[in-house]
């Protein structure tokens, strides 16, 4: 990385440490970074740059690989995501996408995540950017029903895929039916569902989905505007 984008991802860290984190500045600190750069810029200002073993994960889990602050931005543009959301990352790993959700937009994040070494590094990290707008919860993110149910955005970045991310999904659908919605998936084909409507546009990696209530899904999967 450049000198001079190390030491505005110095100066950035600089002011999250010291509680005067600015979001505009934030954004176009990241700006001025060429994309290539991006990632190892995010790392440098979350002092991310010991990331812990993966555990032995149950079978059909995946390990941790963080997800590129260029999908990220693509998440924050396509699902609209504000400082009233709550965002739940479904395997959040070290807690480093959901940092840069809350840095980005203000918007409250909890993670989930099996592992409890990426467990502890996530609240390391909480404790250095936002402990009051930031958590992780340890545990199999199928059954963490009741904490599932304070998200209003859903952001799944290849966790899991089989009968666990049916289970999920199952219980994302009563989610939806106090309120809607939205799942973005990253790299991970989501089964189709009468429930959610594809939102454009159509990335091949990224798919952003809104919730519908029931009638409105059906109507439109008639209507053959359904896209998975
Ligand atoms: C590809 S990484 C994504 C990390 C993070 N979401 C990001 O975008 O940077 C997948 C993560 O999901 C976690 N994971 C896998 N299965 C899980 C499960 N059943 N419940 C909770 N977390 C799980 C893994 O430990 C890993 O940290």
């Amino acid at each position: 990385m450049h000198a001079s984008h190390r030491e505005s991802a110095d100066h950035v860290r600089e002011r999250i440490e010291r509680g005067v984190h600015d979001r505009a500045a934030f954004r176009a600190a990241l700006g001025d970074v060429p994309k290539n750069d991006r990632d190892g810029w995010l790392d440098h200002v979350l002092a991310l740059d010991m990331i812990p073993e993966d555990d032995r994960l149950p079978a059909g889990c995946v390990p941790y690989l963080p997800s590129p602050v260029d999908a990220l931005l693509r998440v924050i543009d396509q699902a609209r995501v504000r400082a009233n959301d709550v965002v739940i990352d479904v395997g959040s790993g070290v807690g480093r996408a959901g940092a840069f959700f809350h840095l980005m937009t203000g918007a409250r994040v909890m993670g989930l995540e099996i592992q409890p070494r990426l467990v502890r590094a996530s609240r390391e990290l909480a404790a250095r950017v936002s402990v009051s707008q930031m958590s992780c919860i340890e545990g199999d993110a199928v059954n963490l029903t009741a904490q599932i149910a304070v998200g209003s955005i859903f952001f799944l970045y290849c966790p899991f895929s089989g009968d666990r991310l049916a289970k999920l999904l199952a219980h994302l659908q009563q989610v939806a039916r106090e309120k809607t919605i939205r799942v973005c998936s990253l790299d991970l084909p989501i089964p189709a569902c009468e429930w959610l409507v594809r939102e454009p546009p159509f990335a091949p990696d990224l798919a952003v989905f809104r919730s519908t209530h029931r009638d409105e899904g059906t109507k439109e999967i008639q209507r053959g505007i359904l896209k998975t």
